[in-house]
Order: structure tokens, then sequence, then C-alpha cells
């Protein structure tokens, strides 16, 4: 099968690829993607030279730059989207163009080419849960709080239109909080990590107290490759972690893994519309496609401290010009 892979070179769509080349030696893949801020080529340095991968920058709502490279592959799987809630409290804008208007561009250019799509989506469509609530669902209704969860749903609608309307050929995937290796450092655990390795404090919003469901990111990439290949058409998937954690939770372990104190936490100003808790059922994906996490969050967090102990030239470049404003912005400093 040969992918176009959409936002390949950012945090999960890296993995993604990485994992299709070495998992499914007779796949091929190209990845397409705009380097926006958050797209990086040294996320895909291990696939270059293979000659089952390509990469083609260009913006995914860009007719023109899309509909030849849809037309080329088999299935189109799709990652690309403005994907930080603080970013979108900023500047709502990029979100609905690349995230709304990006996906039904494709959308249209999978419907001219009959090709099979896999929309990459996530959990915060939901809303957010009160601390004794059942975790979210498949048949949850959608109630997204922040114009990046509004614009994650919104594709997800457009994405289940084409199906009923035009009988394209689409699965959806709705995953909770991922973490791992290239994981952009303005995302909470890569941040804390980075931070401490810094020697700096680790900002925590309100309380501390809100829930995420965590995942390794390789059991997410599992979950999106079983689905695109095994998953029922038109159907829709929930991703879990069985990894309910209070954000706390998870900077105290981190504080552990690099020997700080409780001295390097700093409690700021809280997210607007901060939802409290997220948490998934996939009792769907077990049941049909057999899929579970296999990365405890335990080993999941001591490898992923490791990746970014062995990988500073990345964070570090990474969190140089740009980045360096962004954080002033955001943490006031
Ligand atoms: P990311 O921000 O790390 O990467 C996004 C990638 O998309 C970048 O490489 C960027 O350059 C590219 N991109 C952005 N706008 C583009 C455009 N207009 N045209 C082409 N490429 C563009 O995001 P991520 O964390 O890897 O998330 C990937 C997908 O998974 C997103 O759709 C996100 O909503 C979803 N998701 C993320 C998580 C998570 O925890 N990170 C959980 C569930 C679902
Ligand atoms: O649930 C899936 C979603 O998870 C994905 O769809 C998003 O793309 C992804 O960014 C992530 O969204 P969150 O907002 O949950 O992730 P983030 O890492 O930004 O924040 C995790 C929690 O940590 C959240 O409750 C906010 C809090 N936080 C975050 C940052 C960046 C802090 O306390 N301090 C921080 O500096």
């Amino acid at each position: 099968m040969k992918l176009l892979v959409t936002g390949g070179a950012g945090f999960i769509g890296s993995n993604f690829v990485h994992h299709v080349l070495r998992e499914h030696p007779e796949d091929e893949v190209v990845v397409f993607d705009l380097l926006t801020y958050a797209g990086n080529l040294e996320n895909l340095r291990e696939a270059e030279g293979n000659p089952r991968f390509r990469f083609v920058k260009g913006d995914i709502a860009d007719p023109e730059a899309v509909k030849p490279l849809v037309a080329e592959c088999d299935a189109v799987v799709h990652f690309a989207a403005e994907s930080h809630v603080d970013r979108s409290i900023m500047e709502p804008s990029a979100f609905v163009r690349t995230n709304v208007l990006g996906t039904q561009v494709l959308l249209d250019a999978a419907r001219e080419h009959g090709r099979r799509f896999h929309h990459v989506s996530t959990d915060e469509v939901f809303g957010a849960l009160g601390p004794d609530d059942v975790p979210f669902s498949e048949t949850t209704p959608y109630d997204p709080r922040s114009p990046y969860s509004a614009s994650k749903a919104g594709s997800d609608h457009l994405v289940r239109a084409y199906f009923h309307t035009f009988g394209l050929p689409v699965t959806i995937t709705n995953c909770s909080n991922n973490y791992g290796p290239y994981h952009f450092p303005e995302k909470l655990i890569p941040l804390a990590i980075t931070n401490l390795l810094e020697g700096k404090k680790v900002p925590v919003y309100g309380d501390g107290k809100q829930v995420r469901d965590w995942l390794h990111v390789e059991d997410h990439c599992r979950a999106v490759d079983l689905v695109l290949r095994r998953g029922r058409i038109g159907e829709t998937y929930c991703v879990g972690g069985n990894g309910e954690r209070e954000n706390i939770e998870i900077v105290r372990t981190l504080l552990s893994h690099v020997g700080r104190d409780e001295g390097a936490i700093e409690y700021v100003k809280d997210r607007p519309g901060h939802d409290r808790r997220y948490a998934i059922d996939f009792s769907k994906i077990r049941t049909e496609l057999g899929w579970e996490p296999s990365v405890t969050l335990e080993e999941g967090l001591r490898d992923t401290v490791e990746w970014f102990r062995t990988h500073e030239d990345w964070w570090k470049s990474v969190k140089s010009g740009a980045y360096r404003e962004y954080y002033g912005r955001q943490y006031g400093k």
C-alpha cells in the first residue's frame, strides 16, 4: 500500500512514518507537511534515503498541491493540524483554516480519486468530564470547548459527512493525550522534562489537579495502523491509555526521574476554559481489533525522559528562535 501521511513531520505523524516503514516492508510512504513551527525534518532523519519514503512540502489547504499526491497514493492518513490548545486561544484562525478547511480540501481530493481516508482526531471533541462521569466512548455527544477542539470537531463532522453523502471510505480515531519521542516542548510532558533538564521551573496551570489519560505514541500509531487496515468503514474508534493521572502527579514523577524537588514547580494562571478531566473507554477497538496499550505509563515516562536526555541537540534547537517568543507570550517570561 502507498500511504499519503499528512503532518508526517510532526510528533505523532513522524512516529507513525517510522512505524509503517518498520512494520510494513511492502508499503511506501509519502509525507506531505507544511513544516510549520511544529514540523521538523529532523523527526524524519531515520527515514531519509529509504527508497520507500518521500517528503513533499506543502499546505493541505492548497487543492492544487494536494490532488496529484492523493491521486498517486492508495490511502490518506491525516495527521496534519494545528494541535496546541494554548495557541488556539491566542490565535484561533489558523486552527479553523488548517483543521477545518484543510481537511475539507483533502476530503475533496480523496473523493475525486476514490481513496481510503483515515482521520486522526482527539478525545477533546467530547468536552470535559467530572470526577464521577463515565469515560468518553464512541457514543458520547460532541461538546468541544476550546477553539482547537471545536476545529477538530468540525473536521470530524466533515469526514462523517463525506462518508454519508458521498460514500467516501473513511474511518476516524479519537485519541487521548500522547507522549514520547519528538513531542514538541510546548506540551506539558516535553516542556516539563526539558525545563527540568535546563534547571528551570515547570509551569503548572491552576491547581494542577486536571486529569488526562496518557498514551505512549507508539501505542497510538499501532491503533491508527490497525484501524486503517482492518477498521470498519464509516466507523469511529476511541483510543486511550488506561493512564488517567492528575497533571501534578505527572510532574512529580518527572521531578523524581531528573532528581529535582518540589521547588521546581511553579503554579501559574490557569488556561481559560480548561477542561477538567479526559478519560477514554477503548472497549470497541479492543473487542473488534484486539488493540490495547502495551506501554505502561511508568515505563513510558522513564523511557521518554531518557529519550530527551539523549536527544539534547534536537530539543535545544526546537526551543530556540520563535519558540522563545511563544514561551514569553504564554508564560510572561
Ligand atoms: P504536531 O503539532 O506535532 O504536528 C502537526 C504537523 O502538521 C506538523 O508537522 C505541521 O508542520 C503540520 N501542519 C500544520 N499545518 C499544516 C498544513 N496547513 N498543511 C500541511 N501540514 C501542516 O501535532 P501532533 O501532536 O503530532 O498531532 C497530530 C494529529 O493528532 C493532530 O491532528 C492532532 O489533533 C491529533 N491528536 C494529537 C494528540 C496529542 O496528544 N498530541 C492526541 C490525539 C489526537
Ligand atoms: O487529549 C488529546 C489532546 O492532548 C490533543 O488533541 C492535543 O493535540 C494535545 O495538545 C493534548 O492537549 P492538552 O491540552 O491536554 O495537552 P497539553 O500538554 O497542552 O496539556 C496537558 C495538561 O497539562 C492540561 O491539563 C494543561 C496542563 N498544562 C499544560 C502546559 C503546556 C500545564 O499545567 N502547564 C503547561 O505549561
